[in-house]
């Protein structure tokens, strides 16, 4: 079985992360979105993985993911071909590797928090054709949706419908035979344009296939704005295993270090400094004089100093020198906070924002 994960788009709602950064490489609990991702195919025994990129990004994502090697797997990357056309365009951009394949199809931006070991296996043990994760939410018009039968079948599956006739959302989380390509070549992009993969769906239904689906839990989905990544930060930390928070860094005497936390190789964390987990904090930083509250990310090379931060993600080179408490926020690449009151005049606010930021003053 291969795995095609998507992982293009322009996040606009980011910004100003994603001008510079992918969304998928937002860094959550220390290690890019689209890691976490790959752990749970990999640990499912799909080990042949191609991740769809934005044209001009293959090199970038290959920077950080490499061959798979890591992994023990083997991953290749391919390019969005024709421009944005759907969700269910991205598996049809992949047909010629995926022909002749069963495959899983993940949406880089659903985060599961256990295991899909179950759901894979579900689909081989049964000779399934489609088999789908279902996962309960408040909001289900922002989703795909099923619609059952009286007799529990499932009926269709409606995409972002004003009036859900269930409260389950389709997860992002598909697998699929070569079917799939017939599929597609039969559906027709709906009213916003686009190739929907609830019709794919529905198509499978439809045409009598045999189609199965899980509820799943620990499923969190990137809405896209600021908070919401701060919580799946939160909720990513909170649900790393024991074995995964490692400390490398320094200790100086009399720095207090509390709970799960993790501090990377040649990280400095000075005496008078409180750390409280679950943190991670990456290689070569330097927490001095500071405070790191729970469900904080660290990248590389950041400085922490005289400052007290908590629930935030906080990426590589950025510079934290405030009296200030930093809480609930996304601080950029080689971003600078530094105290007001060491220029004049001092109860002035001198600021250099870029294109589309948030600032709370
Ligand atoms: C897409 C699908 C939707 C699914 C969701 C899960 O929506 O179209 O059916 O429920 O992913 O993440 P999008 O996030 O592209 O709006």
């Amino acid at each position: 079985m291969k795995a095609l994960i998507a992982a293009g788009g322009h996040a606009t709602r980011l910004r100003p992360i994603t001008w510079t950064t992918n969304k998928h490489l937002i860094p959550l609990a220390g290690k890019p979105m689209l890691w976490h991702v790959i752990d749970k195919i990999v640990a499912a025994g799909i080990t042949d993985i191609i991740i769809n990129v934005n044209p001009g990004e293959v090199e970038s994502m290959r920077t950080v993911f490499g061959d798979g090697s890591i992994w023990n797997a083997s991953i290749s990357y391919l390019e969005q071909t024709g421009g944005a056309k759907g969700v269910a365009h991205v598996v049809a951009n992949a047909e010629s590797q995926l022909r002749g394949h069963k495959f899983l199809f993940f949406l880089g931006d659903n985060i599961i928090l256990g295991s899909i070991n179950t759901f894979v296996d579900r689909f081989t043990n049964e000779g399934l054709d489609c088999m789908l994760a279902f996962s309960h939410v408040k909001d289900p018009q922002r989703f795909g949706v099923p619609e059952f039968n009286a007799d529990g079948t499932l009926k269709r599956i409606l995409e972002k419908p004003c009036e859900p006739p269930s409260s389950f959302a389709v997860t992002g989380i598909y697998l699929y035979n070569e079917d799939y390509f017939d599929a597609f070549s039969q559906i027709n992009p709906s009213s916003r344009g686009e190739y929907e993969i609830s019709d794919i769906n529905t198509w499978y239904i439809e045409q009598g296939k045999k189609v199965g689906w899980e509820e799943i839990t620990g499923w969190w989905k990137d809405t896209g704005t600021p908070d919401a990544l701060v919580e799946g930060n939160a909720l990513v930390l909170d649900c790393l295993a024991t074995d995964q928070f490692v400390i490398e860094g320094t200790i100086e005497e009399g720095a207090q270090i509390q709970g799960e936390v993790s501090i990377g190789k040649g990280t400095r964390v000075t005496a008078d400094s409180l750390v409280r987990g679950p943190v991670t904090i990456g290689e070569n930083c330097l927490i001095s004089a500071s405070y790191i509250g729970p469900y904080t990310s660290i990248g590389n090379d950041v400085k922490v100093i005289n400052s007290e931060l908590e629930h935030s993600v906080v990426f590589s080179g950025a510079t934290i020198d405030t009296t200030e408490r930093i809480c609930n926020s996304l601080i950029g690449l080689n971003a600078t906070l530094v105290d007001a009151r060491r220029t004049h005049p001092k109860t002035a606010h001198r600021l250099i924002v870029g294109d589309n930021s948030f600032v709370e003053l």
